[in-house]
């Protein structure tokens, strides 16, 4: 075993045990992240417009942060859960400061996908209901429950029967008055559908919804696991609505990088709760819990969410400027740091060609959009060499 180790190459060592559902975008091996950049075994950089999936909103190796984890994993790693703890307390006290009054319960889980799954256990035991409501192309996740509410058919296909979902269009409220009765037990919305595209929610769509439920018994789930911390220009994507929910799933922002997920719900959800009704064993982990504080206080302390919302309209203007005359491209959009270029064709052969030739990440939103989601640290000369490099990309 020790020599196959050492003989073989760092990608193909990771592809022959870890290939099975991943594909890497090529054989790049990346060993280390300072602020924008990410840093590869053979010398080269990149700059990560992806924040890693929308997770290192710090920029990678944030001091803050680093030395958060590094000091806690000094003191305690894992404390038992029938324990109270001191740091995974002034977490949770950090986390509700930062959101509205009205969510002022949380329950930690470690991803996003777990955090979706619980909402749904949440919303059947407040309602005493079962069925849900998503959206065509939103995206919450795929263990079995968020993939139940995930709308692509490539994801969901292969593992039917999942629950009982219904996706409606987005952004259509008329069919939203129509799907919408008392069997509901929750509506699972992205204010900002991410992977879906970058598609912006509607505020009269949003807030009829929001309505609906109220009228209907059903609880609204706001699913900001990537609108959340700062991403939009705000603290949470619903503030741009003024709405309500009555639960939030977080992740991603959550943890900046660190593997954290959670729910934030209302009295009326705890009304209905009870020990054992949902649990997880690595939750509130005390090093995740101090990673998260790190995160929110960095947050605050650097005026990251204002910050976000700044260059993320810069970042926005200069893609307008530079490509308004590059017939490849069909829309560009965006809210904060959440930023989507639409092209007239598949979008993958223009990722590949940002990383291999001009060292710049980029995601995939649906088939035919080049979305950005990068760190909120984000300086403007790193937007420029990203909108430069996708002009030159888009042009060739
Ligand atoms: C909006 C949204 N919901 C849910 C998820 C699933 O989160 P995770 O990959 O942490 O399970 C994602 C991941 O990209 C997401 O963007």
């Amino acid at each position: 075993m020790q020599a196959t180790t050492i003989d073989m190459n760092l990608a193909e060592l990771e592809e022959s045990i870890l290939g099975g559902t991943t594909a890497r975008r090529n054989d790049a091996v990346i060993a280390r992240g300072e602020g924008c950049w990410l840093y590869a075994t053979d010398g080269r950089r990149y700059l990560d417009l992806t924040a890693a999936q929308g997770v290192a909103m710090l920029g990678h190796c944030h001091p803050a942060l680093s030395q958060a984890i590094a000091a806690q994993a000094q003191t305690l790693i894992a404390c038992p859960n029938f324990l109270y703890n001191d740091v995974r307390a002034r977490f949770a006290a950090k986390l509700v400061e930062v959101l509205p009054p009205h969510l002022n319960h949380i329950f930690l889980a470690n991803s996003g996908a777990e955090a979706i799954d619980g909402a749904l256990k949440f919303a059947r035991l407040t309602t005493g209901r079962t069925r849900a409501i998503a959206f065509r192309s939103a995206f919450h996740g795929r263990t079995v429950g968020a993939l139940s509410l995930t709308w692509e058919k490539k994801y969901r296909e292969p593992f039917q029967p999942l629950l009982d979902v219904t996706h409606l269009p987005y952004n259509n409220l008329a069919k939203a008055d129509e799907a919408l009765d008392e069997s509901i037990a929750a509506v699972f919305l992205e204010v900002v559908q991410g992977e879906g595209g970058v598609n912006l929610g509607d505020g009269d769509f949003l807030r009829g919804v929001q309505q609906f439920c109220r009228e209907r018994g059903a609880l609204l789930v706001i699913d900001e696991i990537q609108t959340g911390f700062g991403r939009t220009g705000r603290w949470f994507g619903f503030e741009h609505h003024d709405l309500q929910p009555d639960m939030i799933c977080l992740a991603k922002g959550l943890g900046a990088g660190f593997p954290m997920g959670a729910i934030a719900y209302t009295d009326c959800v705890q009304e209905k709760l009870y020990p054992g009704a949902h649990g997880s064993t690595f939750g509130g982990n005390p090093l995740a819990s101090a990673a998260g504080l790190a995160a929110i206080e960095t947050y605050q302390d650097e005026g990251l969410i204002e910050r976000a919302a700044v260059m993320g309209d810069l970042f926005l203007r200069r893609l307008r400027e530079e490509l308004a005359d590059v017939v490849l491209v069909r829309d560009i959009r965006g809210i904060g740091l959440m930023l989507a270029v639409e092209l007239r064709q598949k979008a993958g052969l223009y990722l590949k060609a940002l990383m291999e030739d001009h060292g710049v990440l980029a995601l995939p939103a649906g088939p035919n959009v080049i979305r950005f989601l990068p760190p909120l640290v984000i300086a403007e000369d790193e937007i420029e060499i990203g909108v430069r490099a996708l002009r030159t990309v888009l042009q060739q």
